[in-house]
């Protein structure tokens, strides 16, 4: 990787450039020649080196205009400047300015490779950084989803063989039901887990800017693009572009996302030239995409492009019985974050929890269990959960697996059996086995 790296060199004078050229190839890096500062800036936009070195003294354009120009470019460029002994403050100058290093004339070989090589290494590192990602491999581990139910079961199924495939993939769900931690947990558990993960947030940013950051541009593109920007799609390479509430890109970027997406290549805005790109993408939304479609605000095309495979995260509600597992881990979550010793839940507390609608799901979940663990003592009771959470009526499931309170279903009974005794209230509260007196004031408040 680094060894091949392509390396521009700078020098006005045939010797030394000579000199210098012949020390990269002979270390097996590819190797560009200018012989002054304006051919040095055509070559550095149209091949973009991986590292450039360069005289300070030259004709023109001398070195440390170059790199300003450079650095114009592309901020993050690697650039050693090559300097005189007599004249370091300009080097140091230079370093002030962004150069990465600078070396002495008349040096000696094995330093200016060893040099080159470390700038290499360190932006290798830098870059890929692999610390903090083999970090995350492991908080996206298909661990870190928390459940057991059987809906949860299938979803843990289908991840396991779509993260080893580079199909598009589309998740849906409410809001808060793990739509992101699915997305990482595929990617981390990928072949491309080491390449990134990069996520943009479609509803987060107006048009042109979402469009500049999905696709990058150049120089000059608009006013104020002064440099060349990469765009995320290919900063995912190799990785994972996670495209979060895909159902608000507005219609032109659906266009050209889907271009996109089939040739595997765009154009960065401004540019000319067509980038490939090799990443794989997930997309995410809260919305119902097929409604979307027949509202003509999503393009039907695209949905599919998307949803080679597509997979619908259950809410919280649906899948009750994680509900205790839940709570249990986001309270041993927030006692270790706030470095306090564990706390229990008391069976009221927890029962408020599992009856609780949870529109916000998993999320909601989490920052009740925040906040109760920071307002009791010992033990969470109902007391430190908010009030809609306690207040919650007890649901159930009807004959036709609707979820219904309690009181709902009393209701439907007590005015099916008046029904089946021709309204006949004596009748009807012998059958209920209760007094007459509860059953007009039920019908009172059903409003009969
Ligand atoms: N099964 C789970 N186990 C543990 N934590 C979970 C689980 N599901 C969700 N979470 C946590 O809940 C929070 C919300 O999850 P996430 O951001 O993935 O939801 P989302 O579906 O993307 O929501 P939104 O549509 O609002 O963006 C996160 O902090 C996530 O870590
Ligand atoms: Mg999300």
């Amino acid at each position: 990787m680094i060894s091949n790296s392509t390396i521009l060199i700078v020098e006005d004078e045939d010797l030394m450039r000579g000199i210098i050229a012949g020390m990269m190839r002979d270390s097996g890096f590819r190797v560009l020649e200018a012989s002054s500062g304006e051919q040095a800036l055509e070559i550095f936009a149209a091949e973009s080196p991986a590292l450039t070195i360069s005289d300070i003294a030259m004709g023109k354009m001398d070195g440390i205009e170059l790199l300003d120009r450079i650095k114009q470019l592309d901020s993050e460029a690697l650039v050693i400047m090559i300097t005189a002994y007599s004249s370091v403050e300009t080097a140091i100058a230079a370093l002030r300015k962004g150069a990465y290093d600078y070396i002495t004339k008349p040096f000696i070989n094995e330093n200016i490779i060893q040099t080159v090589r470390n700038a290499l290494r360190q932006r290798e590192l830098f870059s890929e950084n692999r610390y903090l990602r083999r970090e995350l491999k492991k908080k996206y581990d298909f661990e870190s989803i928390i459940g057991r139910s059987d809906a949860l079961m299938k979803i843990f199924k289908m991840i396991e063989k779509i993260a080893n495939t580079n199909s598009s993939l589309l998740i849906q769900g409410e809001s808060g039901t793990g739509k992101e931690l699915v997305a990482k947990a595929i990617h981390y558990n990928s072949p491309r887990g080491d390449a990134p993960f990069v996520a943009i947030n479609c509803a987060a940013l107006p048009e042109s800017l979402l469009e500049s950051e999905l696709f990058g541009y150049v120089k000059g593109a608009f006013t104020g693009a002064h440099t060349n920007k990469m765009g995320l799609f290919k900063a995912a390479d190799g990785g994972t572009l996670f495209l979060d509430e895909v159902s608000e890109m507005p219609p032109a970027l659906q266009v050209k996302l889907l271009r996109s997406i089939q040739e595997r290549e765009f154009i960065p805005l401004g540019s000319t030239k067509t980038v490939t790109f090799d990443a794989r993408i997930i997309a995410a939304t809260n919305r119902n995409l097929e409604e979307e479609i027949a509202a003509h605000r999503f393009r039907e095309d695209l949905y599919y492009r998307l949803s080679v495979i597509s997979l619908t995260m259950p809410p919280l509600r649906e899948r009750r019985e994680d509900i205790p597992l839940l709570v249990r881990f986001f309270v041993e979550k927030y006692t270790r974050a706030l470095n306090i010793p564990p706390k229990m839940v008391n069976e009221e507390a927890m029962q408020a929890m599992i009856n609780h609608e949870w529109r916000g799901n998993v999320r909601e979940l989490q920052n009740v269990i925040e906040r109760a663990v920071t307002l009791s003592d010992e033990i969470i009771e109902s007391q430190h959960l908010p009030e809609k959470v306690r207040d919650t009526p007890q649901t159930i499931k009807d004959v036709s697996g609707q979820t219904v309170t309690l009181d709902e279903l009393e209701r439907r009974y007590i005015i099916e059996t008046l029904d089946r005794v021709n309204d006949d209230k004596n009748r009807a509260a012998e059958v209920l086995g209760i007094d007459l007196s509860t059953l007009y004031r039920k019908l009172k408040r059903y409003g009969r």
